[in-house]
């Protein structure tokens, strides 16, 4: 086997918000990947940082009283420590706020505009004119251009799900300081992404790119190329643009840069060749796990702005699906928003670990981390089957055998299928087909304690003519478990350092294949407790408690590589004044019967019903309540409308009433249904 050189990469997370379960899954499977190259004798780096840059950061530093570079010196603290916590090997962390960053961006752009890639253009965007700042989209708010509904998004309305630019808003107020924004013109520059068209569709077929991703791509390529705006005005936190006072890189183009200042870094400490890796001719393996929300920003800018820079392109972009919990996006109300150092507080990082390895494929699919689930597999693989392996041996071989494995395999025909099951296995990881690598490991495991099972060391122990083969199978019992336990060294460091010691020998692909023979182990200790139901209560106790500690305006890592609600705002609206009884008679609220549900295409949120009204009459109803509900979960249910709100026309078609539901939005609403007995038709009083 040959040695590769492998440099990878986790997406650099934002410097303004803590770690949470969504960045967990990508840098859990990067670190997996990355400690299984190590292990097979490749020269594998691992490199990450924070991405320090853009307007959120600087306006929360702003709101806590402290510089940019005070609030990101601390952010980078914490989530290192997250980090280490889960186990993560990083060989450099580093941040997009650094000396050689600013270097690689300089030189990066300065190649690009001598080739001519770069592009100037005025463009006109909103400007806070009391806070002397252009606006991004989502600090602008007001009322939606196409339903009129109040209080939307500066890009896109929750309520009819349309999107829009920023200055197609009604009423728009700056998030920032409440000021109505003005247009304002700016010179911009650009970088020219067209002209990298054809490139890009090459590099794409070229097996850089997951299927999935790569069919996204030939949509994008379809509807054409557009030119990336790529610079900021000040005021803003980030680098300067060479020759262009008062402008800055936007945030996207020094963050992938990132990626080279970290390992540029980590090559400088440690004497690394950074130009065998990097060289145009390299033949170094570079590869980029991400969530699958950034696609975009890693299969044609990078590639395009390393290309015409004169630099090489990675091998591969790794994307992956979402997290959610429990089938639902991940949500602060409900105490599924869970920050990595939430989850530490109370369990054991390596459930977490396994459970994702368990689940991860190389698919963009999302993954659901369902807490049951999550209990039930740790228990049963980890401490019912592989724990259990040794644990029903170790404690003989102490006891009885003076701490040493026997001399003997007593089974080397199913030693043998262990150890040949490795290059299947070793080829899973590879693939990063984790699952399946599980799967496989957890069947062998299946294997060894049948075999514990139909011996009975328990029995053989009591009878005297039978120790030297209780000895041979208690021995063979704790071979098995290390070559298992080898397997899922990569998956689980902790376990298996503490199963190292244990066996008083390291665990690796060199020596796994050798069973261990007169060998002195030591007392064998719990490797791994149950999972604690009280714990996973108290985890999601606490995430609803950060909730009431969050900022709402500029925590930007809501939404990535994590299906994560919008945070809803905390603050309650006040009481309305009180109306009268006879307003409240001319609404017409009616029990209605859901006979058809079903998804709207081109709405996020919406959901199209059919209502059985009574009296022979239907209505139709689009309502904002599919993060909540699936189709099916509605049909056939009955519920209670507004039966005369004024029809209103929606892009979809004409919505015909209201149907009542309660809570705080997002998957949080609950739709009102009556009592056993009540007819569609009948009217509420
Ligand atoms: O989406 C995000 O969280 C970005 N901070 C990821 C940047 S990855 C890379 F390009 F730097
Ligand atoms: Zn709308």
């Amino acid at each position: 086997m040959s040695t590769r050189k492998i440099l990878v990469t986790s997406a650099l997370p934002y410097a303004n918000g803590s770690i949470h379960l969504g960045h967990m899954l990508e840098h859990i499977q990067t670190d997996i990947w990355a400690r299984f190259q190590k292990a097979r004798g490749h020269e594998c780096y691992f490199v990450c940082a924070d991405d320090a840059h853009g307007t959120p950061i600087m306006l929360k530093a702003q709101e806590q009283g402290i510089t940019p570079e005070q609030m990101i010196a601390r952010t980078q603290i914490e989530h290192e420590a997250d980090f280490a916590g889960f186990g993560i090997d990083f060989d450099n962390y580093y941040s997009t706020h650094s000396d050689e960053n600013r270097e690689f961006a300089s030189h990066i752009y300065t190649k690009l505009h001598d080739n001519g890639y770069i592009k100037r253009k005025t463009i006109s965007q909103l400007f806070d004119p009391e806070k002397q700042m252009f606006l991004p989209d989502r600090f602008v708010k007001g009322d939606c251009p196409k339903c009129g509904a109040l209080d939307q998004n500066g890009d896109s309305c929750d309520v009819c799900g349309a999107t829009y630019s920023p200055t197609e808003v009604k009423n728009a107020r700056s998030v920032v300081s409440g000021a109505t924004p003005v247009l304002k013109d700016s010179e911009h520059y650009f970088f020219d992404l067209p002209a990298f068209s054809q490139m890009l569709q090459d590099w794409t077929r070229s097996g850089s790119l997951q299927e999935e991703m790569a069919n996204k791509l030939q949509e994008w390529f379809k509807d054409g190329l557009q030119m990336w705006d790529i610079s900021r005005d000040a005021p803003y936190f980030g680098f300067e643009i060479p020759g262009a006072p008062g402008k800055f890189f936007y945030v996207w183009l020094d963050a992938p840069i990132g990626y080279l200042a970290s390992f540029k870094n980590l090559c400088d400490k440690t004497g690394i060749d950074f130009d065998s890796f990097w060289k145009l001719d390299s033949d170094a393996e570079v590869y980029h796990f991400i969530g699958k929300d950034i696609i975009y920003f890693h299969s044609l800018f990078w590639p395009a702005m390393l290309h015409g820079a004169g630099m090489r392109k990675p091998n591969a972009i790794f994307a992956h699906g979402f997290v959610t919990v429990n089938g639902a996006k991940m949500s602060k109300s409900r105490g599924t928003f869970i920050k990595a150092r939430t989850y530490l507080d109370h369990l054991n990082p390596e459930y977490l670990r396994y459970y994702f390895a368990s689940k991860l494929s190389s698919s963009i699919i999302d993954l659901d981390l369902n807490l049951d689930d999550f209990s039930q597999k740790v228990n049963a693989d980890l401490v019912g089957k592989v724990v259990n392996i040794a644990s029903r041996c170790a404690s003989f071989i102490t006891k009885r055998f003076d701490g040493s494995l026997s001399a003997t395999v007593a089974e080397p025909a199913l030693m043998t299928e262990f150890v040949n099951a490795g290059e299947s296995i070793a080829e899973s990881f590879e693939n990063r087909e984790f699952a399946r690598a599980i799967r496989d490991i957890m069947t062998l495991a299946d294997k060894a304690n049948q075999y514990i099972d139909a011996k009975a060391p328990w029995v053989l122990v009591k009878d005297d003519s039978k120790q030297q083969e209780a000895h041979d199978v208690c021995s063979m019992g704790i071979n098995l478990f290390r070559v298992l336990m080898h397997y899922l060294k990569p998956v689980l460091p902790l376990m298996a350092a503490e199963t190292e010691a244990f066996l008083n020998s390291e665990l690796n692909w060199s020596n796994y294949k050798l069973p261990l023979t007169n060998h002195a182990i030591n007392p064998f200790k719990a490797l791994m407790q149950r999972v604690d139901p009280v714990k996973i209560n108290a985890m999601l106790e606490a995430s609803k408690e950060n909730l009431q500690q969050q900022t709402v305006t500029t925590d930007t890592t809501v939404g990535k590589t994590a299906k994560v609600e919008k945070a809803s705002n905390t603050e309650r609206e006040p009481i309305s004044d009180t109306i009268s009884i006879d307003d409240f008679a001319k609404i017409d609220l009616r029990v209605a019967k859901i006979i058809k549900a079903s998804a709207v295409e081109g709405a996020d949120k919406l959901v199209q019903l059919q209502l059985d009204i009574g009296g022979g009459e239907t209505r139709q109803v689009f309502a904002g309540i599919k993060a909540a509900y699936s189709p099916e979960q509605l049909e056939g249910r009955l519920t209670v409308m507004v039966a005369n709100l004024a029809p209103r026309k929606m892009r979809f078609g004409l919505s015909e009433g209201m149907v009542l539901a309660a809570g705080p939005g997002g998957s949080d609403l609950f739709i009102l249904s009556p009592d056993e007995g009540a007819q569609p038709g009948m009217r509420v009083k």
